[in-house]
């Protein structure tokens, strides 16, 4: 979502006066190979059972719908107009189907206060803790539906981390598919629990922000990516998110192979709504629509907000153009139908039909009372706030995640933890919330104080924020603290004393450019900001005893100091979000160990990875060209596969203790090459598919409209004029290629339910873990990971290894405390994506996978055998 930069681009669009409902846009071609089939007609949802009660109150309500109410309800009424969310649809009252309220962010309700801001995704990704992201996607939904918000516009898994310099990986959990998808599928278990419906979001191919738009004047970017590819890392998170039962997924603003992902119809069609079984509804991202018939029949659900690439002019490529297309037989009344029973179907998934709260709050104002159309400029004004405290006590699992999540990536000489007794010197701005007070950027379009998130649309404001240096303060007796990221003249140190250096580093969305970062880090790159290694470097040569903390987006490149003696230890803390002080000091002082672990790997230079990873892309005449040329290979799949040693490696994080691992092996479901064949389709709604009558498309006499809202209604000229040319029948539509309006009643054969085949998951070979704290004086948590590597002399290039499962213990006691987790591979685990045969194969299926267990993907310890069934310690491959 792109809520900023609405104002600069409708202002500095506006001028150029372009006709909204026509353009050509410039287009490069897509290299050589890649394109985007067609996939009609657009799947019915409805044939899952566990849907089917839904869709069968959704089709009662939809045959009383007239078509201005269906064509109301598949998009907004205009952006900042009426009802107080960032997304807000039409409704279709008169049947009792409300204006649905879509709001941000992933990490907490934006744009309101009384809210929680939790720690970020990544932040949720590091604690690697399967309970805890499940309770705070669970904290996060009862926030949504505290507030009366429908649809909680979250999780992002896309982007993925595949770029480091990528401005919103942080919103996502972390450069591993799996990592990705078992934090967003229990981040959407969470949610909709609540009665709120999570939207995951982006698809796809979202992996930098520069060029991802598209504008009057040029396409956004094109993620040109293999399909084998798309199926093994960037896909991965979406099925599993639809396996959750995900209610809503967004497009992502960019193209796929040149189709721009709002009406991409062999994404959107094809592997979405077919293979992967959706059976919610899709919505753009905010002014990612960018046609109207065309996205239609590709798949597209719902316009957000509802407006033109060129907003608040109260125009629409739906609302009463859609109404129009469906009465002149452009668009068949058999998809809009599709359309609207989706979205009411979910909205019945989620027992939004029963005692779901209107919203309370509005995301345009923080007082009570305001406009209550504020893009119509004359408007009545009234209350909108209601100050609804939702916060309850969230911020013990906010603080929890900001904890368990805190990163040990070094620590030389044991000297964390601290004792309370340490005479401390703190140095840089990071250590203390924004002297202005912590919201005081709007959209956190600036790093000052602590930093707590990015920037963009994927933020919450903050009720408070608990920095680190007052909890430190509240920890140790002797603290002076340099609030400046340059050197003071400090006192000469004693030889015990001990230094703590507070570095970031920032990334949002592209609507703002923070320190010359133009949303993706294309200024600062993995450098630490504000002169952040120049600092440590000078701490480092009068301290003997340095500490480095490290509030970050993302990776960072920490060879300026990382080598230096008195470096000793140093802490990856994330976005920690409001609770960043507490948290970080019970780690340092030793309350707990840290039982973080990294959900990317920290390089020693970008040229460490390959060019189309390590680079943005940058400006181009046309459509920019964003290839995935390294395939499978980025993060550890790539330096593991180049044998380029890392700094510290993708999962890796030390604890004050150490553990000690055993496991064994058993086999759970006998594999064969490709999955049982997947059942047939369940029925889905019928309804009649004549063209309605110009009744049904035209407002009540003496309704009186606001300017610029967006309405369905045509006008009864236009109506009267759509409808003879529909019944007519004879001027056709100019139709893609390959357009046809059969449904079909198999489906591809990798498809069958909720994110593809169910045989997919089933549990293949399952390892028991033993997990010993092997240390005798501080209590830990472990996380056991399994990664898998493919029999050799298959004839697919895999990568060395890949996660596919991992466990976080309880606090294991010191001196043997002990815990046996359960890891897990799936049919799908040990299976590749065969593009030609289009299903997931096992390559070998009596071959020797080896499935590795360990603390890091560098700190494999054994080695387990699906042909013998036995494991050993050995050192891993890496
Ligand atoms: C569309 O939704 C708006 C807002 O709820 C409402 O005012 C209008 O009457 C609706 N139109 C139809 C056709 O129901
Ligand atoms: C993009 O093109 C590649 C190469 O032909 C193909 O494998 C893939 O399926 C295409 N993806 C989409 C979404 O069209
Ligand atoms: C029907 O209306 C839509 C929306 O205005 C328009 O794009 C399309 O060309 C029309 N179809 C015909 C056959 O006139
Ligand atoms: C918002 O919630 C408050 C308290 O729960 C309630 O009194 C008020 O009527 C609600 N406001 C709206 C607009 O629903
Ligand atoms: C929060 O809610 C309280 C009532 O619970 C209200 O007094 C206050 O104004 C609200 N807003 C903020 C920013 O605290
Ligand atoms: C750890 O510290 C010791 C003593 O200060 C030093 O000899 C050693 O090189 C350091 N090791 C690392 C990895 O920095
Ligand atoms: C941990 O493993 C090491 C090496 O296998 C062994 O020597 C040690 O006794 C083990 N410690 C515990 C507490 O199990």
């Amino acid at each position: 979502m792109a809520f900023g930069i609405l104002l600069s681009i409708s202002v500095a669009l506006s001028l150029l006066q372009l006709p909204c409902h026509a353009h050509v846009l410039p287009r490069d071609d897509v290299p050589q190979g890649y394109g985007a089939l067609p996939y009609y007609p657009s799947p019915h949802g409805g044939w899952i059972a566990s849907w089917k009660v839904s869709y069968a109150k959704a089709q009662a309500l939809v045959s009383q719908m007239t078509l201005a109410e269906k064509t109301n309800i598949t998009g907004g009424v205009g952006i900042y107009m009426g009802k107080p969310c960032v997304g807000n649809t039409g409704g279709a009252l008169r049947v009792g189907f409300p204006q649905l309220c879509l709001q941000d962010s992933a990490l907490g309700v934006s744009s309101t206060d009384n809210v929680t801001a939790f720690p970020a995704g990544i932040t949720a990704g590091a604690t690697w803790d399967k309970s805890l992201i499940y309770a705070r996607g669970a904290a996060l939904g009862k926030e949504f539906r505290g507030k009366g918000a429908n649809i909680f516009l979250g999780p992002t898994v896309g982007p993925l981390g595949r770029k480091p310099f990528g401005g919103r990986n942080w919103e996502g959990f972390g450069a591993d598919p799996v990592l990705q998808a078992v934090a967003g599928a229990l981040t959407i278990r969470g949610v909709q629990e609540q009665g709120v419906i999570a939207t995951i979001k982006h698809l796809i191919g979202n992996e930098q922000e520069m060029y991802r738009m598209y504008n009057p004047l040029q396409p956004g970017y094109s993620a040109n990516i293999e399909d084998r590819t798309l199926h093994e890392v960037y896909l991965w998170p979406f099925a599993e998110g639809i396996r959750a039962g995900v209610g809503a997924v967004m497009t992502a603003y960019n193209a796929v192979n040149g189709s721009a992902c709002s009406q991409n119809a062999y994404l959107l069609n094809g592997i979405l709504k077919d293979e992967l079984g959706f059976q919610g509804f899709v919505m753009s991202d905010w002014l990612a629509h960018i046609s109207g018939v065309g996205s239609a029949l590709a798949g597209l659900d719902m316009s957000m907000p509802g407006d033109t690439m060129v907003p608040l002019f109260g125009f629409s490529y739906w609302k009463y153009e859609l109404t129009r297309s469906v009465l002149n037989g452009s668009v068949p009344l058999d998809r809009l139908n599709d359309m609207a029973t989706r979205i009411v179907a979910t909205w019945y998934q989620f027992g939004q039909d029963k005692n779901h709260p209107p919203p309370n709050f509005s995301s345009n104002t923080k007082s009570r009372d305001g406009l209550l159309y504020p893009a119509a400029l004359l408007s009545p004004s009234g209350q909108v706030n209601w100050f609804v405290n939702v916060q309850a006590d969230h911020y013990l699992v906010a603080r929890q995640v900001a904890q368990d999540a805190i990163t040990l990536l070094k620590n030389n000489g044991s000297l964390l933890p601290l004792s309370g007794s340490s005479r401390l010197s703190v140095f840089g701005t990071d250590a203390a919330v924004n002297p202005d007070g912590p919201n005081a950027c709007s959209n956190r379009a600036c790093n000052k104080g602590t930093l707590g998130m990015g920037w963009g649309s994927g933020v919450a404001d903050y009720p408070y924020f608990d920095d680190p240096i007052t909890a430190i303060r509240k920890r140790a007796s002797d603290v002076a603290f340099y609030n400046t990221d340059s050197i003071p003249s400090v006192p000469a140190p004693k030889p015990e004393d001990v230094a703590i250096v507070f570095l970031s580093s920032d990334a949002g969305e592209n609507s703002f450019t923070v320190e010359g970062n133009h949303g993706d880090r294309d200024s600062s790159k993995l450098s630490a900001w504000h002169n952040g290694d120049e600092l440590v470097k000078k701490v480092a040569a009068k301290y003997s005893n340095v500490v480095v903390v490290v509030h970050t987006v993302g990776s960072l490149i920490l060879e300026p100091w990382i080598d230096l003696p008195s470096v000793k230890s140093v802490l990856f803390a994330h976005l920690p979000g409001q609770e960043a002080g507490e948290s970080l000091a019970n780690v340092l002082f030793g309350s707990v160990s840290p039982s973080g672990h990294l959900p990317y790997s920290i390089i020693k230079a970008p040229t460490d990875l390959p060019d189309s990873v390590s680079n943005l892309k940058g400006f181009a005449f046309g459509q920019v060209q964003d290839t995935y040329s390294e395939g499978l290979y980025f993060d550890y799949r790539y330096l593991n596969k180049m044998r380029i040693k890392p700094r510290f490696a993708f999962g890796h994080g030390l604890s004050y203790t150490t553990f000690n691992y055993s496991a064994t092996i058993r086999q759970v479901t006998a594999l064969a090459p490709f999955p049982p064949p997947r059942g047939p389709k369940g029925p889905t709604p019928a309804y009649s598919t004549a063209i309605p009558l110009i009744a049904e498309a035209v407002a009540p006499a003496g309704f009186s409209i606001i300017w610029r809202y967006i309405y369905s209604w045509l006008s009864p000229e236009d109506a009267k004029a759509a409808h003879a040319v529909g019944v007519a029948g004879k001027d056709k539509y100019a139709y893609p290629a390959g357009y046809g309006t059969e449904q079909s009643s198999t489906g591809p054969a990798a498809g069958g339910d909720q994110g593809g085949n169910g045989a997919l998951w089933d549990v293949a070979y399952e390892m028991e873990v033993t997990v010993r704290n092997a240390g005798v004086k501080y209590d830990g948590k472990a996380v056991a990971q399994a990664y898998v590597q493919f029999p050799d002399g298959i004839e697919y290039d895999t990568p060395v290894v890949q996660l596919r499962d991992f466990e976080k213990t309880g606090v294991l006691r010191a001196n043997r405390g002990e815990e046996k987790v359960l890891l897990k591979i799936t049919r799908k685990d040990v299976s590749v994506w065969d593009v030609k045969a289009q299903n997931w194969v096992v390559p070998k299926v009596d071959g020797r996978y080896v499935v590795w267990i360990g603390e890091a993907s560098d700190g494999l310890r054994i080695a387990c055998y699906t042909d013998t069934l036995t494991c050993e310690e050995r050192e891993g491959p890496v």
